[in-house]
């Protein structure tokens, strides 16, 4: 597939089964970090769960929402086992962080770098027929997920990317329309 076909028929796709060899996850991380990067600061991370760590993350987060939420007894247990399914929707789940550097233009620009390094990730992953899904949600911004992932606590988490393999073709996109979004100046 190239790179076009790529931008095109990737999609988010809800629920990802089977498995993914470590050597296609190295090659994707790999494939990510070609993405620009304003002086090579290399302001990112790929932090990979897999099997029983997902569903570990999802109980460390099922328990601070359940918390911030007051609840207790049989719905405290249900909102949580609700969390930890929502993790269990791939087989891989694959935290891309970025540092925050103290000064603001290069903490922005190491942002846009790493969400430029995401969308390698996805497309590879399109072009090697797996699916992904970018994720966030508040999970990505608590500081006790950030530490039981092993992140400094002004590390930001730019996408949980959801990687596996889809069950059926990718539902199509809706088509774009570039006049809206497209101004020239020319004389
Ligand atoms: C910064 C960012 C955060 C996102 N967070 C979520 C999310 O939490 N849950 C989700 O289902 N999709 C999330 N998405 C995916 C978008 O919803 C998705 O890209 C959009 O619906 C368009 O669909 P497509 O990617 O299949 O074309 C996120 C995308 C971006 C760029």
């Amino acid at each position: 597939m190239d790179v076009i076909d790529a931008i095109r028929s990737r999609r988010n796709i809800g629920r990802l089964e089977g498995e993914v060899a470590a050597h296609t996850i190295e090659e994707l991380v790999e494939l990510a970090t070609w993405a620009p990067n304003h002086h090579l600061t290399e302001p990112w991370r790929f932090t990979v769960l897999s099997g029983a760590e997902r569903e570990r993350l999802g109980r460390i987060w099922g328990e601070i929402a359940a918390d911030a939420q007051s609840l207790a007894g049989s719905a405290r247990d249900e909102a949580i086992h609700r969390d930890v399914q929502k993790l269990l929707r791939a087989p891989v789940l694959i935290v891309v962080s970025t540092r925050t550097d103290p000064d603001p233009v290069v903490a922005e620009e190491d942002f846009a770098a790493t969400a430029a390094a995401v969308q390698n990730l996805l497309l590879a992953a399109t072009a090697f027929g797996l699916g992904a899904a970018w994720r966030t949600g508040r999970i990505v911004r608590d500081p006790v997920v950030k530490r039981h992932l092993g992140l400094d606590e002004d590390d930001r988490i730019v996408s949980i990317i959801y990687l596996g393999h889809p069950s059926g073709p990718p539902p199509q996109g809706r088509p774009r329309n570039v006049d809206v979004v497209l101004r020239w100046y020319r004389s």
